[in-house]
Protein backbone atom coordinates (compact mmCIF):
# COMPACT_ATOMS: atom_id res chain seq x y z
CA UNK A 1 0.00 0.00 0.00
CA UNK A 2 1.35 3.23 -1.36
CA UNK A 3 1.96 6.04 1.76
CA UNK A 4 1.77 9.02 -1.18
CA UNK A 5 -1.90 8.70 -2.00
CA UNK A 6 -2.37 12.11 0.11
CA UNK A 7 -0.41 13.89 -2.35
CA UNK A 8 -2.51 12.99 -5.43
CA UNK A 9 -5.72 13.77 -6.76
CA UNK A 10 -8.55 11.73 -5.72
CA UNK A 11 -9.41 8.78 -8.50
CA UNK A 12 -12.90 9.44 -8.46
CA UNK A 13 -12.79 13.25 -8.70
CA UNK A 14 -13.68 14.86 -11.78
CA UNK A 15 -11.32 17.28 -12.84
CA UNK A 16 -13.24 19.84 -13.79
CA UNK A 17 -14.17 19.73 -9.83
CA UNK A 18 -10.43 21.21 -9.15
CA UNK A 19 -10.79 24.76 -8.90
CA UNK A 20 -8.51 26.29 -11.16
CA UNK A 21 -5.01 28.33 -9.66
CA UNK A 22 -4.63 31.57 -11.12
CA UNK A 23 -1.23 33.66 -10.40
CA UNK A 24 -1.71 36.80 -12.30
CA UNK A 25 -4.27 38.50 -13.89
CA UNK A 26 -4.34 41.11 -16.41
CA UNK A 27 -1.72 42.10 -19.18
CA UNK A 28 0.27 44.18 -16.28
CA UNK A 29 0.73 41.18 -14.20
CA UNK A 30 -1.02 42.36 -11.21
CA UNK A 31 -1.44 40.17 -8.52
CA UNK A 32 -4.58 38.04 -8.46
CA UNK A 33 -7.58 39.76 -7.51
CA UNK A 34 -6.77 43.12 -9.09
CA UNK A 35 -5.98 46.39 -7.02
CA UNK A 36 -7.72 47.79 -4.32
CA UNK A 37 -9.17 50.46 -6.72
CA UNK A 38 -11.01 47.81 -8.99
CA UNK A 39 -11.83 45.36 -5.68
CA UNK A 40 -13.91 48.05 -4.39
CA UNK A 41 -15.94 49.36 -7.34
CA UNK A 42 -13.75 51.63 -9.36
CA UNK A 43 -14.45 55.01 -10.43
CA UNK A 44 -18.44 54.66 -9.58
CA UNK A 45 -17.14 54.10 -6.02
CA UNK A 46 -14.69 56.43 -5.81
CA UNK A 47 -16.68 59.22 -7.37
CA UNK A 48 -19.70 58.38 -4.83
CA UNK A 49 -17.58 58.75 -1.84
CA UNK A 50 -16.32 62.12 -3.10
CA UNK A 51 -19.76 63.44 -3.98
CA UNK A 52 -21.10 62.23 -0.57
CA UNK A 53 -18.24 63.80 0.89
CA UNK A 54 -18.89 67.56 -0.45
CA UNK A 55 -22.48 66.99 0.64
CA UNK A 56 -21.39 67.20 4.03
CA UNK A 57 -18.61 69.82 3.52
CA UNK A 58 -20.76 72.13 2.05
CA UNK A 59 -22.61 72.21 4.98
CA UNK A 60 -19.29 72.48 7.60
CA UNK A 61 -18.95 76.32 8.45
CA UNK A 62 -15.40 75.96 9.24
CA UNK A 63 -14.67 73.81 5.90
CA UNK A 64 -16.71 74.93 3.38
CA UNK A 65 -14.94 78.72 3.29
CA UNK A 66 -11.45 76.82 2.48
CA UNK A 67 -13.49 75.65 -1.37
CA UNK A 68 -13.52 77.46 -4.29
CA UNK A 69 -17.73 77.10 -4.16
CA UNK A 70 -17.72 78.56 -7.57
CA UNK A 71 -15.97 75.24 -8.93
CA UNK A 72 -17.48 72.25 -6.10
CA UNK A 73 -17.38 70.06 -9.68
CA UNK A 74 -13.38 70.35 -10.20
CA UNK A 75 -12.62 69.98 -6.70
CA UNK A 76 -14.95 66.55 -6.96
CA UNK A 77 -12.76 65.42 -10.02
CA UNK A 78 -9.36 66.64 -8.45
CA UNK A 79 -9.93 64.70 -4.98
CA UNK A 80 -11.40 61.68 -6.93
CA UNK A 81 -8.86 61.58 -9.70
CA UNK A 82 -6.36 61.77 -6.92
CA UNK A 83 -7.85 58.90 -4.94
CA UNK A 84 -8.14 56.66 -7.94
CA UNK A 85 -4.81 57.32 -8.89
CA UNK A 86 -3.57 56.64 -5.30
CA UNK A 87 -4.98 53.54 -5.19
CA UNK A 88 -4.05 51.78 -8.34
CA UNK A 89 -6.72 53.11 -11.11
CA UNK A 90 -5.81 55.47 -13.85
CA UNK A 91 -3.13 58.28 -13.61
CA UNK A 92 -5.24 60.84 -14.92
CA UNK A 93 -4.54 63.43 -11.89
CA UNK A 94 -0.65 63.24 -12.54
CA UNK A 95 -1.76 64.10 -16.04
CA UNK A 96 -3.70 66.56 -15.77
CA UNK A 97 -2.28 67.89 -11.69
CA UNK A 98 1.32 66.93 -11.90
CA UNK A 99 2.92 65.42 -9.06
CA UNK A 100 0.47 65.16 -5.80
CA UNK A 101 2.84 66.91 -3.24
CA UNK A 102 -0.76 67.22 -1.26
CA UNK A 103 0.84 68.56 1.82
CA UNK A 104 2.32 71.75 -0.27
CA UNK A 105 -1.48 72.33 -2.02
CA UNK A 106 -2.51 72.38 1.36
CA UNK A 107 -0.58 75.15 2.52
CA UNK A 108 -2.74 77.96 1.49
CA UNK A 109 -5.56 76.54 4.34
CA UNK A 110 -5.74 76.94 7.85
CA UNK A 111 -5.34 72.93 8.92
CA UNK A 112 -5.97 72.63 12.33
CA UNK A 113 -6.90 69.32 14.63
CA UNK A 114 -10.50 70.95 14.27
CA UNK A 115 -10.40 71.28 10.47
CA UNK A 116 -8.68 67.92 10.52
CA UNK A 117 -11.36 66.36 12.35
CA UNK A 118 -14.01 67.68 10.85
CA UNK A 119 -12.71 66.53 7.25
CA UNK A 120 -12.29 63.09 8.72
CA UNK A 121 -16.30 63.37 10.02
CA UNK A 122 -17.57 63.86 6.55
CA UNK A 123 -15.47 61.68 5.10
CA UNK A 124 -16.63 59.07 7.91
CA UNK A 125 -19.95 59.66 7.44
CA UNK A 126 -19.55 59.18 3.36
CA UNK A 127 -17.53 56.26 3.48
CA UNK A 128 -20.06 54.53 5.61
CA UNK A 129 -22.35 54.82 2.61
CA UNK A 130 -19.88 52.62 0.29
CA UNK A 131 -20.90 49.40 3.12
CA UNK A 132 -17.96 47.98 2.51
CA UNK A 133 -16.43 44.84 3.84
CA UNK A 134 -14.76 45.40 6.97
CA UNK A 135 -11.37 44.71 5.94
CA UNK A 136 -11.48 47.46 2.62
CA UNK A 137 -13.24 49.65 5.19
CA UNK A 138 -10.34 49.79 7.37
CA UNK A 139 -7.95 50.13 4.54
CA UNK A 140 -9.43 53.14 3.28
CA UNK A 141 -10.13 54.50 6.64
CA UNK A 142 -6.35 53.87 8.20
CA UNK A 143 -5.96 56.07 4.85
CA UNK A 144 -7.58 58.51 5.66
CA UNK A 145 -6.74 59.35 9.18
CA UNK A 146 -3.20 58.93 8.57
CA UNK A 147 -3.03 61.05 5.11
CA UNK A 148 -5.59 64.07 6.78
CA UNK A 149 -3.05 64.04 9.96
CA UNK A 150 -0.19 64.45 7.78
CA UNK A 151 -2.58 67.46 6.22
CA UNK A 152 -1.88 69.76 9.64
CA UNK A 153 -0.51 72.86 8.99
CA UNK A 154 -1.31 74.92 12.22
CA UNK A 155 -2.50 74.27 15.70
CA UNK A 156 -3.65 77.77 16.26
CA UNK A 157 -7.51 77.76 17.18
C1 LIG B 1 -7.26 67.53 6.79
C2 LIG B 1 -8.21 68.34 6.31
C3 LIG B 1 -8.24 68.82 4.88
C4 LIG B 1 -8.70 70.03 4.47
C5 LIG B 1 -9.26 71.12 5.36
C6 LIG B 1 -8.56 70.08 3.02
C7 LIG B 1 -8.91 71.14 2.24
C8 LIG B 1 -8.73 71.25 0.90
C9 LIG B 1 -9.08 72.38 0.09
C10 LIG B 1 -9.75 73.64 0.63
C11 LIG B 1 -8.77 72.11 -1.17
C12 LIG B 1 -8.97 72.99 -2.42
C13 LIG B 1 -10.11 72.43 -3.22
C14 LIG B 1 -9.79 72.28 -4.68
O1 LIG B 1 -9.71 73.31 -5.36
O2 LIG B 1 -9.58 71.17 -5.15
C15 LIG B 1 -8.18 70.78 -1.19
C16 LIG B 1 -7.71 70.15 -2.32
C17 LIG B 1 -7.32 68.86 -2.33
N1 LIG B 1 -7.25 67.99 -1.28
FE1 LIG B 1 -7.61 68.45 0.63
N2 LIG B 1 -8.02 68.90 2.58
C18 LIG B 1 -7.81 68.09 3.67
C19 LIG B 1 -7.32 66.82 3.64
C20 LIG B 1 -7.05 66.10 2.50
C21 LIG B 1 -6.69 64.71 2.47
C22 LIG B 1 -6.56 63.81 3.69
C23 LIG B 1 -6.50 64.38 1.16
C24 LIG B 1 -6.13 63.07 0.54
C25 LIG B 1 -6.46 61.92 1.02
C26 LIG B 1 -6.76 65.56 0.37
C27 LIG B 1 -6.69 65.65 -1.00
C28 LIG B 1 -6.86 66.77 -1.74
C29 LIG B 1 -6.65 66.85 -3.17
C30 LIG B 1 -6.20 65.72 -4.09
C31 LIG B 1 -6.92 68.15 -3.56
C32 LIG B 1 -6.79 68.76 -4.94
C33 LIG B 1 -5.34 69.22 -5.15
C34 LIG B 1 -5.13 69.86 -6.50
O3 LIG B 1 -4.84 69.13 -7.46
O4 LIG B 1 -5.21 71.08 -6.60
N3 LIG B 1 -7.10 66.59 1.22
N4 LIG B 1 -8.17 70.28 0.08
Amino acid sequence: MSNDSAAQAPQDQPVGQISPVTLRVGEHGEAAGGSFYEKIGGRATFETLVRRFYDGVQHDPVLWPMYPAHDLEGAIQRLTMFLEQYWGGPGTYSEQRGHPRLRMRHVPFKINPDARDRWLQHMRAAQDTLELSPLDDATLWGYFDRAATAMLNTFEE
